[in-house]
């Protein structure tokens, strides 16, 4: 009796945990504000309406943020299209401009005027003009008995024709995405700029202090930004490229705030978050967390271990590989902290109690659950090996760049010989850069480690002929097994392959199964498709058709839930509060980093944690100008807003809707909430705006910059008790 009442209480109580799920998660539609979130946001601190933030009739804080590149985002904070991001996301245009002689990574760039801006070919800077529904057009037609197929090309159609109706200018865009598994869909008309130029950043010693060790871990001491500007024709309209094009005279530029954060105060972060999956059902959390991200973690473990040996012994293979370690340890440490994070919080268990309240609400739809979870238990061994594949092949460069000459063999196959001569050039480009930075005997190390745990982890039958047979006559040693590879293929240097593709198409096709290296791939590349991806794929429709359903069924069973989409790249908002956590037993963290703290991790000559001469004269003085506080640099701040990857350079806003920080990462407990957020420890992380204006300012002396921003004081200013319109 006693033990029942606990376990029910338990339940109902990890179940209102879940319902009245904090305030605080969520990315919102910010069309759909004023329905769904406006009072709460009040209610929270937020002093300006749904109608600031959102607004077809006059600038509204929506036409200040951009998508950056496809991959990012950024904001606008002058009348002269300046527009704001992160280091890590204007990297590569960094990296681009820099060589030996300005190495502008190492040393930062300050463009003394806008004539020195730097142009970047293929950077773009989208805004969102408007957003619409589209729901009922796009499901127009569409009846219960269709097939998922016979759906899927119903729903391209009706898209295609809705996009080809859509009135637009001929300088607009126009996208349409489905939203909640594919119950709705939204139409985004949208400006693309094409000439967005590099102003100014500060060296990698700031910009990306602290590099891979505090990557994902607070506390925090990067100031990751960088200042690029939006470039329009003399209309003002998208254009590409052109040395007469003019600064960008925005519809709305943000106002930045000096007077800085307290704990509890009302944040915003804006910007478009890349993907999310919020709905999964137990079994795909399980999936996920005990399968997937262990397999995925096993892979690059060995990976990066390998790297790293040969990173710290040679300073040419450290230059080489410094991006590519970076990439991949970004994402393996990110699902570390995922498993970590669905553990400690009980993610699994609060799903079940969930799922055990949509049972009851819904005993109709008991079934469809069961039906999708165990869609997800066939699926796993698929999944798991598919994973394994996706990292083999991506780890492992020479089975990477194996893998697109195949393609590019099968693509030519498709499209007649006579295109051969136009798609090897097109591989040979894309390959040449990348095998710069591609050491044979690194790229062996990798592959006997990745190959060994791959032919143990995947079932045989789906590693494919040729791979399989390689890997039994080495009596099942990776060494013996990548030994010709690594000494005969083609594909160990870029001049040798150059010399192996320059022959007829025929000749290439009969010399591909004689190279060990692309010998090897042919196997594990048929074995994939057969055996992983083919029962993989064949099982999705359904999952996808049955998600759908259960999204739909949630969202109508549920009435005291309120229910926002999965990210998928759009422009979306999310509020929560400054604070800080408590990872661990008796550990508890505060809310925001001071330069005292890079003092700390300071390590001359280090190339994660050295700091520049200048930033360190300036600390000694105290030299702080207006940006400081009682003698003090405030650096990062942490917040409860919920966000994901591609919220990197989203700016954090105050109540006001003024910018306060700059978006760049989160702490590593949290990084769970992609699946499963939980209040108690998902927290973002944001160089303090401050910091931004300090390094700018005072570090880089780039004072004319400082005079095209708007400062203002929310905090400091009288308000009049009746504010005029
Ligand atoms: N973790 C952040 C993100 O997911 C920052 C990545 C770039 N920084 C780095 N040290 N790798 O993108
Ligand atoms: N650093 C991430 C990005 O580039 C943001 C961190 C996150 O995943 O939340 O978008």
């Amino acid at each position: 009796m006693r033990q029942g009442f606990t376990k029910y209480f338990l339940i109902t109580a990890l179940f209102f945990q879940y319902l009245s799920a904090s305030a605080t998660e969520g990315m919102w539609l910010p069309q759909l504000l004023t329905q769904l979130n406006e009072k709460e946001m009040k209610s929270m601190g937020m002093k300006i309406s749904a109608a600031d933030i959102y607004n077809l009739n006059k600038g509204s804080l929506k036409d200040a943020i951009v998508s950056f590149g496809g991959f990012c985002t950024g904001e606008i904070i002058s009348s002269q299209g300046l527009l704001l991001t992160n280091h890590h996301c204007g990297y590569e245009s960094i990296q681009k401009h820099s060589s030996i002689d300005h190495n502008y990574l190492d040393n930062g760039f300050w463009a003394r005027n806008q004539q020195e801006e730097l142009p970047n070919p293929g950077l773009t800077a989208t805004f969102i003009v408007r957003i619409e529904e589209v729901t009922p057009q796009v499901l127009q037609g569409l009846y219960s008995g269709m097939s998922e197929t016979e759906r899927q090309s119903a729903v391209d159609k009706n898209l295609a024709r809705i996009k080809d109706g859509y009135r637009k200018e001929s300088y607009q865009e126009v996208l349409i995405k489905p939203f909640f598994e594919g119950n709705r869909y939204f139409l985004f008309l949208t400006e693309v700029y094409k000439d967005v130029r590099l102003v100014g950043t500060p060296p990698s010693s700031i910009g990306k202090f602290g590099s891979d060790t505090d990557n994902w871990m607070w506390p925090r001491h990067t100031g990751d930004f960088s200042i690029f500007r939006v470039y329009a024709g003399k209309d003002n309209r998208p254009a590409e490229y052109s040395k007469d094009n003019v600064p960008l005279k925005p519809k709305y530029f943000l106002p930045i705030s000096l007077d800085g954060i307290a704990t509890n105060d009302f944040t915003m972060v804006f910007g478009f978050p890349g993907r999310t999956n919020e709905y999964l059902p137990s079994e795909a959390i399980k999936l996920t967390v005990e399968k997937q991200d262990p397999a995925k973690v096993s892979m690059r473990d060995a990976a990066l271990k390998v790297i790293d040996g040969f990173m710290r012994k040679d300073e040419q293979i450290k230059i080489q590989y410094a991006a590519k370690y970076a990439s991949t340890a970004n994402a393996w440490k990110k699902w570390i902290g995922e498993m970590q994070g669905i553990r400690q919080t009980g993610g699994i268990q609060r799903k079940l109690a969930y799922e055990a309240r949509f049972r009851q609400l819904a005993p109709a739809y008991g079934g469809l659950l069961d039906s999708l979870n165990s869609l997800y238990q066939t699926q796993a061994p698929y999944a798991v090996s598919k994973d394994y594949y996706t990292e083999l092949t991506r780890n492992v460069e020479m089975l990477n760049f194996a893998n697109d000459l195949l393609t590019m063999m099968q693509d030519t196959r498709l499209k007649g010989e006579d295109q051969f001569s136009d798609l090897r050039k097109k591989y040979l480009d894309k390959v040449a850069p990348k095998y710069r930075n591609y050491n044979n005997d690194v790229d062996r190390a990798v592959a006997i480690a990745l190959l060994d745990i791959y032919f143990r982890e995947v079932p045989s039958r789906s590693i494919g002929g040729e791979a399989y047979q390689v890997w039994m006559e080495s009596n099942k040693d990776s060494r013996t097994a990548t030994g010709k590879m690594y000494e005969l293929s083609a594909m160990t240097s870029f001049g040798k392959l150059e010399a192996f593709l320059n022959r007829p198409f025929k000749s290439v096709e009969q010399a591909i199964w004689k190279d060990p290296g692309l010998r090897m791939m042919i196997g594990l590349r048929n074995g994939y498709a057969d055996f992983i991806n083919k029962p993989y794929d064949s099982l999705q429709p359904d999952i996808n058709r049955l998600q759908r359903r259960y999204m739909e069924a949630q969202m109508t069973v549920m009435k005291d839930k309120r229910f926002y989409p999965d990210a998928n790249s759009t422009l979306r908002i999310t509020y929560g509060k400054v604070g800080g956590y408590s990872p661990r037993d008796a550990v508890e963290y505060g809310i925001a980093t001071t330069l005292e703290g890079v003092m700390e991790k300071y390590k001359p000559g280090d190339y994660e944690f050295d700091v520049p001469e200048k930033l360190r004269t300036l600390h000694a003085n105290k030299d702080y100008g207006a940006y400081g506080v009682n003698g003090k640099m405030p650096v990062c701040f942490i917040a409860s807003n919920h966000t994901t990857g591609g919220n990197s350079g989203s700016p954090a806003l105050d109540a006001y809707g003024n910018l306060i920080g700059l978006n760049f990462d989160r702490t590593w407990e949290g990084t769970m909430s992609d699946i499963n957020y939980d209040a108690s420890i998902c927290r973002n992380i944001m160089v303090d705006i401050r910091y931004v204006l300090f390094i700018v300012d005072k570090f880089a002396g780039a004072e004319h910059l400082i005079r095209e921003l708007k400062l203002v004081h929310p905090k400091q200013a009288v308000k009049p008790l009746k504010k005029a319109a």
